[in-house]
């Protein structure tokens, strides 16, 4: 298990070793250009595979994609099939190159509400890419981090039904290893594309302590040097971890 934010001080690296992304303007990246609004999903496909190339470049070792939210089956039944469709596709042409370049592969969220195939096509890309190392690509579908708080709440139960009895027993450390990236240290730093300013319940619990960057760029148009350009924030960031900046320079 990786350390907690709020229990221990994780060491600090000058590329964030965790990176965790909200990919968003898609839709208005193609209204602008007078497409239907699935081109911009299409085009923020291309840049998925850019994101994960450079990042495998710079020495990120864990990268967290939020490709579809519990909230986005609201969205028009025409779009939330072309999102499957290009889900699906890209498991299938994109699995061998991500092989190749040593990814492994998670895919987590709620995943009972995808039809069988897609399921099935995950937990093969997953276990085809299981032994990999060198980034640890995770994609989250249909993932809400509220849901992902329950979830692992259930599953702390259902292993250990002493704990119902016993509520000054749950603690962090009894509930951390059921979180879904429970594999995964927690983000260093957060990107959200599109010019919103909000979490939108994505990693709730595991953002505690993440530096958060905010880009006006849509996501069809985030490039190397847009992540060179939050990696150079980052660097500049005093992370505290609650402690005062004198504690900082003095433990330095
Ligand atoms: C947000 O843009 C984007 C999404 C809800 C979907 C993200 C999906 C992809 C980039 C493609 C599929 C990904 C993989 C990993 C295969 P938006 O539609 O909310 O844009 P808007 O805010 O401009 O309307």
């Amino acid at each position: 298990m990786h350390a907690s934010s709020t229990l221990a001080i994780p060491e600090h690296a000058a590329v964030p070793r965790h990176l965790a992304i909200i990919m968003d303007g898609n839709g208005r990246w193609a209204t602008q250009r007078f497409l239907p609004r699935t081109a911009g999903h299409v085009r923020g496909v291309q840049t998925v595979r850019r994101v994960v190339e450079v990042c495998g470049r710079r020495g990120v070792r864990y990268l967290t994609l939020f490709a579809f939210s519990s909230e986005n089956w609201r969205r028009p039944q025409e779009e939330v099939s072309l999102l499957m469709r290009l889900f699906v596709q890209t498991l299938e042409k994109e699995v061998d190159k991500l092989n190749a370049q040593g990814v492994c592969l998670h895919v987590v969220g709620d995943l009972t509400a995808f039809e069988p195939r897609l399921q099935e096509l995950i937990r093969a890309a997953e276990a085809r890419t299981a032994a990999n190392d060198a980034l640890h690509l995770t994609i989250c579908a249909n993932y809400g981090g509220r849901w992902d708080i329950l979830q692992a709440t259930r599953r702390m139960l259902q292993a250990r039904p002493e704990l119902a009895n016993d509520p000054q027993a749950i603690n962090e450390t009894a509930l951390a290893p059921y979180l879904s990236m429970a594999y995964a240290p927690e983000p260093d730093l957060f990107i959200r594309t599109g010019g919103e300013q909000r979490i939108s319940n994505f990693l709730i619990w595991q953002l505690a302590y993440t530096e958060l960057y905010f880009t006006d760029r849509y996501w069809p148009d985030f490039n190397a040097r847009d992540i060179d350009a939050a990696f150079e924030w980052y660097r500049t960031r005093e992370r505290r971890f609650g402690r005062t900046s004198e504690q900082l320079a003095s433990s330095a």
